[in-house]
């Protein structure tokens, strides 16, 4: 009889029962952790950094994920461009991580150096016949979208990105992310596989009991929530809250802010969703009491009080608010531990200390991102239990996790898992 093989893989993505988590096997096995940096990380958009990280001509910084390493730079001209960091000659790191200022590029090995747009210049003792103008770096396809950078690693980039510019490039324009400043980065490295970083984020089940500092101006219950569940008091705060999303969208609209909620999240290549959320309390900004951090507000904006725009991928999250935006990008590290990377956007001429308080400006999420570094971790410790079964998320608040599981999976089988 003839038998099928199945792989591994094959049989654990078999074994996802709908409306639950993932089995174990997927999250912790070094077999599920190379097929996702193959899938998610090569043949997927996924965002890499921003245009205001190299602001200036001869500006360049380094991206790694899994085995390949990125540079993005700024060339003479001021374009930007993304290239691989590997020799052309036999193949050593042009540039190590962080960010550098650049007016070539000089291989460390034998000097092989090439122009900021990638060409090779110079080649010592390769003979007068050896042509250069085949040895140029390797380009990075990439999209910057609203000065966001995406890149994909693969010959044949998902398509439908185009929702996600033509969507993002209009609700960005006014806070002019392009030429924004990074007043602050951070890494932290969670001790957890990125899906479980990135199912933490598309929840906010865990936060009233978690992130005290966020709840001040982000509402949790935004993302689904079991009236049975909840005092008779929160019940109507919640179905007052969710009334007026109808309300202040009707008017950030009509006053030429595109506000609703756009999703892109299964039957897709590329994983998006975006909204205008409420910001609570005073409404202005995520900060400890919700009032803006920066009087400088961010791009053209005028006003403090249109909320925050969220943008979710699949390695990225992302909230754009009058005064400041803060930007998490997260790189597998291994089955265990994933990078998460986030910088705080200001407008570029705002000054510390004048324009705003550094500590007020990154409070909120320096909290949070500790916090759900936390939760990653206990996470993946208990996954890693064999006493680990999936459990069922639940049909109101985690409907987004079933979402990308089942996009997940999908994703794993066009691609001959
Ligand atoms: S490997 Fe770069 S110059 Fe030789
Ligand atoms: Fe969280």
């Amino acid at each position: 009889m003839l038998q099928t093989f199945r792989s591994p893989i094959s049989s654990l993505l078999d074994a996802r029962v709908h409306g639950h988590a993932l089995p174990a096997g997927l999250y912790i096995s070094e077999e599920a952790f190379a097929a996702d940096l193959d899938v998610f990380f090569r043949r997927h958009w996924i965002c890499i950094g921003l245009e205001c990280d190299v602001p200036e001509a001869g500006d360049a910084t380094v991206v790694d994920i899994g085995k390949s390493s990125l540079i993005i730079l700024r060339d003479d001209d001021g374009e930007l461009r993304v290239v691989h960091n590997v020799c052309r000659h036999r193949g050593s790191r042009l540039l190590d991580g962080g960010p550098t200022v650049i007016s070539k590029l000089v291989c460390p090995y034998h000097q092989w150096t090439y122009d900021l747009s990638g060409e090779l210049a110079h080649a010592p003792h390769m003979g007068a016949d050896f042509d250069k103008s085949c040895k140029s770096l390797k380009p990075v396809a990439f999209k910057s979208i609203g000065g966001l950078i995406y890149a994909c690693l693969s010959d044949d980039p998902p398509k439908d990105i185009a929702h996600l510019e033509t969507v993002m490039e209009k609700r960005l324009a006014p806070y002019d992310i392009r030429n924004a400043k990074v007043a602050h980065q951070t890494d932290v490295i969670e001790n957890g596989n990125w899906k479980l970083t990135i199912e933490n984020n598309r929840e906010c089940y865990h936060c009233s009991a978690n992130h005290p500092e966020l709840c001040v101006s982000f509402v949790d219950l935004d993302f689904g929530f079991d009236p049975e569940s909840l005092s008779p008091e929160d019940r109507e705060q919640a179905e007052q809250h969710q009334a007026l999303y109808a309300e202040r969208i009707q008017a950030w609209e009509a006053d030429g802010h595109p506000s609703a909620a756009v999703e892109q999240l299964v039957d897709c290549e590329t994983n998006f969703r975006t909204q205008r959320l409420i910001i609570a309390g005073a409404g202005e900004s995520q900060t400890p009491d919700a009032t803006a951090a920066s009087s400088k507000l961010l791009g053209t904006m005028t006003r403090k009080d249109l909320g925050d725009t969220h943008l979710w991928g699949h390695n990225s999250w992302k909230h754009f608010m009058g005064d400041h935006a803060v930007v998490s990008i997260i790189t597998p590290l291994s089955p265990d531990r994933t990078l998460v990377r986030t910088k705080w956007l200001v407008h570029k001429d705002a000054v510390e200390g004048v324009d705003y308080d550094l500590q007020k400006l990154t409070d909120v999420w320096l909290a949070t991102t500790d916090q759900d570094s936390e939760l990653v971790a206990r996470s993946h410790a208990g996954v890693e239990d064999p006493a680990y079964v999936p459990g069922p998320y639940s049909p109101f608040s985690e409907t987004n996790l079933d979402k990308f599981a089942t996009w997940y999976i999908d994703r794993m089988r066009a691609h001959g898992y």
